[in-house]
């Protein structure tokens, strides 16, 4: 059970709410591609409009470098609200400051005001305190702050926690919701339990598969956190994404994977082929690579199968999908599980085809939602998480079809990895 005060166990009648949401959603040139997390913050804003509060939001979009980085506005977000709330939404160019200020002082009860991009000053991932101030300043000692942004809760920020200090701070709809269903599900899962762990996000994700490998009953990896794997076992994965760093952490969750297998029955996967090419493009010539044959020496726990075309990358090439083996193998996974845990997606699905919406890189993720979704028979129960996975999900019109679909991607993975979560740790104990 949530145990933090909510906006339902305290009084918001005619109050200024500084909310904090996570609209980190994805923008090209200006134009939101997916705006699940902004819909899905929605019930908590209608109850908080209808308390008739000064709703006052906030917000991070991306990494940007500073604040001139105007591709990273949240301008295009408070436009997209606008039309959601079928109201108006007022847009104020800093977060702090005056021209923050001044938006604040003009709002009336029952409106909204969104903030320029938390991010474009350095102390909000720094979790400067004094930043922190000026945020709580604009609502004022009688204000209330609302966290709901649950896709940042596992970031220890300014809006996320230095803010805690200075204010009365409740949970929204949202965040009770996800850190509710995620942590039931979580509490006596249906076995056997398959995590299934892709994405670009490695650094982010890579830390918990450690847990991960204690709690499931199988883990397999893809995208381009197995590029990282693959290279831990020394294959040459060229031009392709991984993280250089995360070797040495690679090779340990592979050699605890390994004494896990003696222990119980435990597999854990990571792709015998890759799709590669040497462009992210949707014309690019692609092929099909098998990587067994420089790695199934010390992975004894992985079934031995011929490799598509033994060999190596070329020069230029990256690793931009699983491979029909792999998909196959992930796909006789899930066709046993009864709990799925899904974080990422196994290749690059922002491309779309030639010929239709599933684009040449997106082939070993389609296989893994027609299996998540009984097309082979068998239909676990499946807890989806991450911004591209969710992403494509949507443009799919999918996101209905799965058990429950998280507006979080490290945070839902640390949620469940046990680990506290420190956005929402700092609010006030019900
Ligand atoms: C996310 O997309 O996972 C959250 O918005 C957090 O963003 P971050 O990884 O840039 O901190």
């Amino acid at each position: 059970m949530f145990t933090k005060q909510t906006i339902r166990d305290i009084d918001l009648e005619g109050k200024t709410v500084l909310l904090r949401a996570d609209y980190n959603v994805p923008l090209e040139k200006g134009k939101i591609t997916d705006d699940y997390r902004i819909k899905q913050s929605l019930p908590t804003l209608h109850y908080l409009l209808a308390k008739n509060v000064r709703l006052i939001i906030c917000s991070h979009v991306g990494r940007p470098e500073g604040p001139n980085d105007t591709s990273l506005s949240l301008f295009p977000i408070a436009k997209r609200l606008q039309q959601l709330l079928d109201k108006p939404v007022e847009f104020a160019l800093d977060c702090v400051g005056k021209a923050a200020q001044k938006a604040v002082k003009n709002l009336q009860p029952g409106h909204v005001l969104l903030l320029e991009n938390l991010r474009f000053h350095s102390e909000e991932t720094d979790n400067d305190p004094k930043f922190a101030r000026k945020l709580a300043d604009l609502v004022g000692s009688d204000g209330v702050f609302v966290q709901d942004g649950f896709g940042v809760v596992h970031r220890a920020h300014a809006s996320t926690d230095a803010i805690t200090k200075y204010l009365h701070c409740v949970a929204g709809l949202l965040l009770e919701k996800e850190v509710d269903t995620i942590t039931n599900a979580m509490e006596q899962p249906e076995r056997p339990l398959a995590a299934i762990i892709g994405g670009a996000k490695i650094e982010d994700k890579i830390g918990v598969l450690s847990h991960f490998i204690e709690i499931a009953d199988c883990v397999a990896i893809g995208g381009a956190m197995a590029n990282t794997f693959l290279a831990a076992q020394g294959v040459d994965v060229e031009k392709s994404l991984y993280d250089k760093q995360s070797l040495n952490e690679a090779r340990n969750i592979l050699h605890k994977a390994a004494a896990e297998t003696k222990k119980r029955t435990f597999t854990f996967a990571i792709p015998q082929d890759g799709v590669v090419a040497t462009k992210t493009d949707k014309t690019s010539a692609t092929r099909v690579v098998g990587f067994s044959s420089h790695i199934l020496a010390d992975t004894e726990h992985y079934p031995k199968r011929p490799p598509v075309s033994s060999g190596r990358l070329k020069a230029g090439e990256m690793i931009l999908d699983i491979g029909p083996l792999s998909a196959e193998f992930i796909a006789g996974i899930i066709q046993l599980a009864r709990t799925v845990i899904w974080n990422g997606t196994m290749g690059v699905t922002e491309i779309s085809g030639l010929q239709g919406p599933i684009g040449p890189f997106a082939q070993g993720t389609q296989l893994l939602i027609e299996a998540l979704l009984g097309d082979f028979g068998n239909k676990p129960f499946t807890v989806v998480g991450g911004g591209d996975t969710v992403g494509y999900l949507e443009s799919r019109g999918l996101v209905k079809e799965f058990g429950h679909v998280s507006t979080g991607g490290g945070a839902s993975l640390e949620l469940m990895s046990g680990l506290p979560l420190p956005g929402v740790e700092a609010l006030s104990d019900k």
